[in-house]
């Protein structure tokens, strides 16, 4: 199974000269912190260090450090572009900046706790590496434009990888309904049992639903796909930067409209936390189908055994733990977007540092997502279907009860009507132990005179189900046309999945 990944990505960060923490730890050394920051000049005294531990990003925000150097190389042209650097500049830039990313990638770097966020961080580094033209990139731009576009680099890369994941797990609902498209179950209203059903029509609901789930990964990048670079701090950058040659390099659609809507609007991350929580509520609503599936009590399915787990105890014990889990990261997913939306609701134009509080629940909420995804997707290619224990549900319980008033209907009756009299011979079997299939004809006709011979085939689960082929239902026919269109959507060929 694959693995699950941290709430951060362990990268090294350091709080002082030989000591380093991990990331999502806080700095046990006391007193101040001697690094000069960008931002001393107006200062009389170094900021105390617990307000320097307090305020640091860094143990979270280093995940941001690839697409902080893309923004910052793409800015470095836009200077040269604006006359600010020389080509030489911008290129001996654009290599510093290159290396950073390599040794980050290679987890070589450990970053500094005193210099706040991976901004500053990637900054200080390329001093290191390339000297004082460093200290040219941060010309007409602010951490708050920065971190802007940082977190919709961010949220594009996710999102695009939550849709791929979730295209996954609709290809195995899609194959599994495929397969299994001769069982029937019982379809459940408030948990009692209420008609037959394809087990594929009940698959491909969830197909449906992670449809609808991919178009909201889809609208929220349309809507976000706009590039903040050139904001500067709240109102623009002084310096004749092309903010649409940027947007173009950095791959975005448009440039944003406002300076102070863009450094403030963090819609964009609530979208994709919204997308998120909705995504994991439907999830979770298949999780506990499995889990109640696969009761004993059901008996429905069975999970592979590796993807199942034992009880300490019971020796006997075969539990969906990764069902259960699943369900229980959905109400995690919804703490991410609610902390989000209580943050920025009575936050002032523009920028806050309140705002620093989206990453860590937008962190959380994409790797929740993606982790459930890539976990489930296997459970439900390999989980057996017990098709006889599916069956035998359906022949208990008057599921075709639907049927005898419709049968009535076809013969005249009105509905309202054809339901009470169906209703009394479900209930005369309830009362005397009898089943629909053992009554006799004029057994039925001692319930209304339009009974004929023909009413044993009308209630039979083939016809019940078979009546049910109006678009959208789940006849066989239908089925196997909802399983083909679901082909085209994930481009799957017919002889099988791409
Ligand atoms: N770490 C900050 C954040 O995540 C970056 C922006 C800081 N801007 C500032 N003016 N302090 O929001």
């Amino acid at each position: 199974m694959p693995p699950v990944p941290a709430r951060y990505r362990p990268a090294a960060c350091h709080d002082g000269p030989g000591q380093p923490v991990k990331a999502g730890q806080r700095s046990k050394r006391k007193g101040p912190v001697k690094a000069l920051k960008y931002w001393s000049g107006r200062f009389t005294k170094e900021t105390e260090g617990i307000v320097d531990r307090f305020g640091a990003s860094i143990p979270f925000d280093c995940r941001l450090a690839e697409y902080d150097i893309q923004g910052s190389i793409a800015y470095a042209h836009a200077l040269e572009e604006a006359g600010v650097l020389s080509g030489e500049e911008r290129a001996r830039i654009e290599a510093g900046l290159s290396s950073i990313l390599d040794d980050v990638k290679g987890g070589k770097i450990a970053f500094k706790l005193e210099l706040e966020d991976i901004h500053t961080n990637i900054e200080k580094l390329l001093e290191e590496r390339v000297g004082d033209i460093a200290r040219k990139l941060h010309t007409g731009r602010s951490r708050n434009d920065q971190v802007a576009l940082d977190m919709r680099l961010y949220v594009r890369e996710q999102a695009r990888k939550i849709v791929e994941s979730a295209r996954e797990l609709q290809r195995a609902l899609v194959k599994r309904a495929e397969e299994e498209i001769d069982v029937v179950m019982p379809a459940y209203t408030h948990l009692q049992r209420a008609q037959p059903v394809l087990f594929s029509h009940h698959l491909m609901a969830y197909f449906e639903m992670l449809e609808r789930d991919v178009g909201r990964f889809r609208d929220c990048l349309r809507r976000m796909d706009e590039m903040p670079l050139g904001s500067g701090a709240a109102c623009g950058t002084a310096y004749p930067i092309s903010r649409e040659a940027l947007a173009k390099r950095l791959g975005f659609a448009r440039i944003t409209a406002n300076s102070l809507d863009a450094v403030s609007d963090r819609d964009f991350v609530i979208e994709f936390l919204a997308a998120c929580a909705l995504l994991m509520m439907h999830l979770s609503r298949l999780c506990e189908e499995i889990v109640l599936w696969s009761s004993q009590e059901f008996g429905f399915i069975e999970l592979d055994d590796a993807h199942a787990t034992g009880s300490s105890m019971m020796p006997q014990k075969k539990n969906p733990d990764v069902a259960e889990l699943i369900r229980g990261k959905s109400g995690r997913v919804y703490g991410d977007l609610v902390s989000l939306l209580v943050t920025m609701k009575g936050l002032p134009l523009a920028y806050n540092k309140d705002m620093q509080e989206d990453k860590e629940a937008l962190f959380d909420a994409a790797d929740t997502v993606l982790a459930c995804l890539e976990v489930l997707t296997p459970v439900i290619l390999a989980l057996t279907v017990r098709k006889g224990r599916m069956e035998s549900a359906v022949k208990e319980g008057f599921l075709v009860a639907t049927d005898i008033a419709d049968y009535l209907v076809r013969k005249g009756m009105a509905f309202r009507d054809a339901h009470r009299v169906a209703g009394r011979v479900v209930l005369h079997c309830i009362e005397n132990g009898r089943s629909l299939c053992d009554l006799s004809v004029s057994e039925w006709k001692g319930f209304s005179d339009l009974f004929q011979d023909d009413i044993l085939q009308a209630i039979t689960v083939e016809s019940s189900l078979n009546a049910r082929s109006v678009p959208g239902g789940t006849s066989r026919a239908q089925v196997l046309s909802a399983i083909a269109n679901a082909k085209k959507v994930l481009y799957i060929k017919e002889d099988g999945i791409l």
